[in-house]
């Protein structure tokens, strides 16, 4: 009974569109602006061989910064981005994909 209720309350949790709102999108821009802009730009727009990341949704951001943070190897220049990664909590994983998906197009 109570581990159903919890289900359900996680599942709400998840599909809860207030989600971005709960996320700490100032928190969120001052990682991105300190660290992720010098190779992803300032309006995650990508430079060169730096992927854009403005055109991306949530989940698909969150699901690349989750396995960087584990050391996957995803394209060729992983190595570049899996030390960033390592150093994020999933509180300023959550802040900074909600910067990024709601202050860029
Ligand atoms: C030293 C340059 C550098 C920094 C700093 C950096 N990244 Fe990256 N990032 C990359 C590169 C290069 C890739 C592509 C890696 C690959 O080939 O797998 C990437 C990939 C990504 C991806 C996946 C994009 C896609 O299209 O799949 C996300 C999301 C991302 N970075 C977010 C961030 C965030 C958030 C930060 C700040 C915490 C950050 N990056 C800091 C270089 C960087």
């Amino acid at each position: 009974m109570t581990r159903t209720l919890l289900v359900a309350l996680l599942a709400l949790g998840a599909a809860s569109p207030t989600l971005a709102t709960e996320a700490d999108i100032a928190a969120g821009e001052e990682i991105y602006q300190g660290v992720c802009r010098n190779c992803h730009g300032p309006k995650a727009q990508g430079v060169a061989s730096y992927p854009r990341l403005s055109d991306k949704d949530v989940d698909y951001l969150t699901e690349r910064l989750e396995r960087y943070r584990e050391g996957e190897k995803i394209g060729p220049n992983s190595m570049l981005m899996i030390p960033h990664a390592r150093e994020l909590s999933d509180a300023d994983i959550l802040n900074i994909v909600s910067y990024i998906t709601t202050e860029f197009e």
